[in-house]
């Protein structure tokens, strides 16, 4: 398995170039319209990366708050909104998001807290209740939590032949209470063999293998939208 926190703290250009394959027909742009219809949004994001998601809820923000625990991400996050003062991005964990005092509209992360499964063995369902309820401190009542992980890179069906975090979508929707959704998420690269580089850099060598073999331009990749409402307290 590549070691994805030096990934983080030392190839972040590499890993923007491989994030901006992904999702070619806009299906996740769409379903996260569906969910978070709506302008003027108020937006915390923990685990942003370089913004790829980031990027999808900007435009129709009023603020965006995102943060990543990983300098060398968020610098790549800061140079893509250098011109847009309403997005706001810093260095952060998931479990101490520094706001205080803001009801946002939605609160969201995208495959960051999936990592917790295989970095955190023994204690990651405590850590995704923590964090799911750091999210929820900083959301206004009814408003959203938003995670977003893989169900499958190199796949069309989610799960296909097993899969890591097939533990983590049973916790999310069954303990937590996450209604969920499957979008396709393909990568478009121009060429095989940019495909079978891009994305070997992050998933490894046996998924690039399989990109040369089955000549791969379009790889398809399934990922799962999990949402939760926060609860309206009585009297509010
Ligand atoms: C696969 S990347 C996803 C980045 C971004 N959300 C995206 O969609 O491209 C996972 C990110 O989670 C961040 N991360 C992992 N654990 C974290 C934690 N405990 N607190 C803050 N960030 C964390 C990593 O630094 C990395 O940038």
């Amino acid at each position: 398995m590549a070691d994805y926190q030096h990934i983080y703290e030392h190839h972040a250009d590499r890993y923007d170039v491989l994030v901006s394959h992904e999702d070619h027909e806009g299906q996740l742009a769409r379903a996260l319209l569906e969910l978070v219809p709506g302008d003027g949004l108020e937006v915390v994001e923990t685990g942003a990366g370089t913004g790829r998601l980031t990027r999808l809820f900007a435009p129709r923000a009023r603020r965006v708050h995102a943060f990543d625990g990983a300098a060398a991400m968020i610098d790549v996050a800061r140079r893509r909104f250098e011109d847009a003062p309403h997005v706001h991005c810093g260095v952060a964990r998931h479990h101490a998001l520094p706001l205080q005092g803001i009801e946002a509209d939605v609160a969201l992360e995208g495959w960051a807290f999936g990592h917790a499964v295989s970095w955190n063995p023994d204690g990651w369902r405590d850590d995704v209740r923590a964090w799911v309820a750091e999210l929820e401190r900083v959301l206004r009542p009814n408003g959203t939590v938003l995670l977003i992980e893989t169900m499958g890179t190199g796949v069309e069906t989610p799960f296909f032949g097993g899969h890591s975090l097939e533990p983590f979508h049973d916790f999310v929707v069954n303990a937590l209470g996450f209604s969920h959704r499957v979008v396709r998420t393909d990568y478009r690269f121009e060429s095989v063999e940019t495909a079978a580089q891009t994305l070997g850099f992050f998933f490894g060598e046996r998924l690039a293998a399989r990109v040369r073999d089955e000549g791969w331009r379009v790889v398809p990749e399934c990922t799962g939208v999990y949402w939760r409402k926060t609860v309206t307290p009585p009297g509010r």
